[in-house]
């Protein structure tokens, strides 16, 4: 990749999230989705298309059960695992246009009835009661939520016994990273990194037996990268919609992500558990 990670002057806020949902139907953010990920599911995470296939079997999702997505983005993953699988979903995300998108790709696929998405910050207490789901999932969105302890408890109360919950963290600290690539990571936003081993602890602090934690950190390399070639390839097009700085310090903050996971000094994992009682 040829941008080069510059330092903390240069990665003013970046605004990702309202761009990525707001221009969600424009055809140039449809390409480039395509081109990062092969499928068009409007994701904005590092989840590959081979991960997001094996969510519904992790999760043991059923066409009866009732599921939770924490962070849904722009709400088209979550709407495609409700229609595949024909389960409920409810879907909570901070950002309001990521809401409008998702309720409005929902009325559009005629499954209001059974997905819904509702603009939440799920650092607060969930409002749901006890024992609601079958199943609760969060991609690349705990890394922005203060309180993980908190938000797993949440998860742990809301689900079933026997239901399961999947999570990934790509800021695992795996070396040695410098202020100026820390500065540049967390021009999004809310960013918490994780020492090696705390999410495993935690998840079973919280009340869970953890089933598998897996390193994802190779397939972010290869999204990072993706993402950032792709959106070059567009350059005119996407600077007209997002603004020239906002566009290069967004292609400083792609470039940043792929450098320390390709030299695993950032790790991605991802991680399932159970509730047993
Ligand atoms: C990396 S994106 C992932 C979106 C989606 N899960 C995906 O795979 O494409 C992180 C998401 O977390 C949401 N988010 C960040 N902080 C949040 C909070 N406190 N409560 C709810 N959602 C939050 C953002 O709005 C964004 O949509």
């Amino acid at each position: 990749m040829s941008t080069p990670t510059k330092g903390p002057a240069d990665s003013g806020k970046v605004n990702l999230y309202d761009n990525a949902y707001g221009n969600y139907a424009a055809e140039v953010y449809r390409q480039v989705r395509l081109e990062t990920y092969g499928e068009d599911f409007g994701q904005t995470s590092w989840v590959t298309t081979a991960e997001s296939s094996e969510i519904p079997e992790l999760l043991k999702v059923r066409p009866d059960s009732h599921v939770l997505e924490l962070g849904f983005g722009s709400g088209g993953y979550a709407l495609h695992l409700a229609k595949t699988v024909g389960c409920c979903l409810i879907g909570l995300d901070i950002n309001v246009s990521g809401v409008h998108n998702a309720n409005r790709l929902a009325a559009e696929m005629e499954m209001s009835d059974r997905a819904r998405f509702e603009q939440r910050d799920i650092s607060a207490n969930l409002s749901f009661r006890d024992n609601s789901f079958d199943a609760a999932f969060s991609n690349d969105v705990l890394c922005h939520v203060p309180g993980r302890l908190k938000v797993l408890r949440e998860m742990h109360r809301v689900l079933n016994a026997g239901g399961r919950i999947l999570f990934s963290d790509a800021l695992v600290i795996g070396g040695m990273v410098s202020h100026e690539e820390i500065a540049t990571r967390t021009s999004i936003g809310y960013y918490v990194f994780s020492p090696p081993g705390e999410n495993e602890r935690l998840i079973h602090e919280a009340g869970f037996r953890l089933i598998g934690a897996v390193d994802t950190t190779e397939n972010a390399a290869t999204i990072a990268r993706r993402w950032h070639g792709a959106r070059e390839k567009r350059r005119a097009a996407l600077v007209d919609l997002e603004g020239e700085d906002n566009f290069e310090s967004l292609q400083r903050f792609l470039s940043c992500v792929h450098t320390l996971t390709a030299e695993r000094r950032l790790l991605r994992y991802l991680y399932v558990a159970e509730r047993s009682s």
